[in-house]
């Protein structure tokens, strides 16, 4: 597993771009965010962790997941995976009336510098800061490693 840097900047500038049109008046509604399906497979380490979900929007106007941030972990970063390889994105887009998913072998955010190791059956209590929408606090329940949604 390698972690290798890269800046989503087409990505980012994209975004950008609809948020400028959007904000001149032309009567987008507000996004509309909901997020669903969160977990946390109780990792192998005791210093590092994964995190999955799913963000819903609803509304008229695009938005942007620009970082996570809990009391459990010092660091949490997001990574996206492509051809299997890991990379740093320094955003997600959430796409107005579409969504963002982090899943298994996919975008995923990777928990570093933790407080204990996290258990099955607790909850890790994750932070969501958004460009163009409110910050979301999701409880995030821990699941035993290997689990893998709807199975
Ligand atoms: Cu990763």
């Amino acid at each position: 597993m390698r972690h290798r840097r890269a800046l989503a900047a087409g990505a980012s500038l994209l975004a950008l771009a609809a948020v400028g049109a959007c904000s001149s008046g032309s009567g987008h509604s507000a996004a509309e965010l909901k997020v669903s399906g969160a977990y946390i497979p109780q990792p192998a380490l005791a210093d590092m962790a994964a995190g999955y979900f799913t963000v819903t929007n609803t509304g008229g106007t695009d938005a942007t997941l620009t970082s996570v941030t809990s009391g459990f972990a010092a660091s949490i970063t997001m990574h996206s995976t492509t051809d299997g390889r890991m990379r740093t994105a320094v955003s997600f887009d959430v796409p107005a009336g579409g969504r963002l998913v982090l899943s298994l072998g996919g975008n995923h955010l990777m928990l570093m510098d933790l407080k204990r190791k996290p258990l099955a059956g607790e909850k890790v209590s994750l932070k969501l800061h958004f460009r163009d929408a409110d910050p979301i606090t999701v409880p995030v329940p821990v699941k035993p490693a290997g689990y893998q949604p709807g199975k």
